[in-house]
């Protein structure tokens, strides 16, 4: 029997304009999860921490992801079945809009990837591992979490059909400002707000700005950047789930940020600047926002890396 310590780290998804289509790892904060594996079948999962999670292993994101990896081994590699044990140590709050669940199932694949002697590329992990977000409702089946989880860095999803996936470069003064404010808006919730048809004056605006995040990656242009990250199609209607958005918003960009938008579904909000300086004052005026209003937060900031999940040893 073999065990492995596993930590992924917590994404934003979206980055402004690509909503569904972009995203980065955050490597200061993320999921633990020890992975177990022997000869055998079925499924335990074991709930380590103080964060309530789903009793029923049927509601757990990281089934259906451990499942088709299992599926895929077994009938694409001649595998054999395996009994898995899982223990979760969440440190990513669900609903807090920094891929939690997206966390956990990319631990929990790449996990037992690595007790399994690798079969099967990164890539093919983020498949897997979509198979959980596809849990968590509201239509998501997405991969902008669960593949900068996985691969480290900023990651474009150019196509679903068939998955392809582009990892860009990431500037070497690239950082990131989050706060995660204790209010929980599900993915649901987040998703269900979401118009079901844009006008194409909508789209040009969108399109221009994905060109533009892409460029400003590849140009080392943290400016293009972060001007880029607007959204005119997910954050009007989501910023209503977070008390004072506009306001949060214009304090960022006085405090230095070049570019800020809801992580993800929300109610976490980043934003990006170019000195580890500014990104730590960034996160004060951000703690000072949602202080203010009684709302209890915790706030990150991290340098972009291209770090993604990993085995770790304590
Ligand atoms: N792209 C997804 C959304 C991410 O915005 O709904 C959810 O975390």
């Amino acid at each position: 029997m073999k065990t492995v310590r596993i930590f992924a780290p917590a994404t934003i998804a979206n980055l402004g304009c690509g909503f569904d289509i972009a995203g980065m790892a955050i490597d200061s904060t993320g999921d633990v999860l020890e992975v177990t594996a022997e000869p055998g079948s079925g499924l335990l999962i074991e709930n380590a921490s103080g964060v309530e999670l789903p009793t029923e292993i049927e509601d757990n994101v990281t089934t259906p992801a451990v499942r088709a990896l299992l599926a895929a081994y077994i009938g694409e590699k001649g595998g054999s079945d395996r009994r898995v044990h899982i223990t979760i140590e969440k440190k990513i709050l669900p609903g807090s809009g920094i891929g939690s669940s997206a966390a956990s199932s990319a631990a929990a694949v790449y996990g037992l990837n690595e007790l399994l002697g690798r079969p099967f590329t990164p890539e093919r992990l983020v498949e897997f591992a979509m198979e959980g977000e596809s849990l968590i409702g509201g239509g998501a089946h997405h991969a902008d979490n669960v593949a900068p989880a996985i691969l480290g860095g900023v990651v474009l999803i150019r196509s679903y059909e068939p998955l392809d996936i582009v990892q860009l470069p990431v500037p070497g003064n690239f950082y990131a400002s989050v706060v995660r404010p204790h209010i929980t808006v599900t993915t649901k919730e987040g998703r269900g707000v979401l118009p079901r048809e844009i006008p194409l004056k909508t789209a040009v605006t969108q399109w221009g700005n994905v060109g533009g995040l892409v460029a400003g990656l590849a140009l080392g242009d943290i400016d293009l950047v972060g001007r880029s990250m607007c959204d005119a199609v997910a954050e009007p209607v989501r910023k209503r789930f977070i008390p004072g958005y506009d306001q949060l918003k214009a304090n960022l960009f006085a405090a230095g940020a070049a570019g800020a938008n809801i992580a993800g579904s929300g109610p976490a909000v980043f934003a990006v600047c170019d000195t580890a300086a500014g990104a730590e004052r960034i996160c004060s005026v951000m703690a000072d926002h949602f202080a203010s209003r009684n709302i209890p937060a915790d706030v990150y900031s991290s340098k972009i890396s291209n770090r993604g999940t990993r085995i770790i040893t304590n």
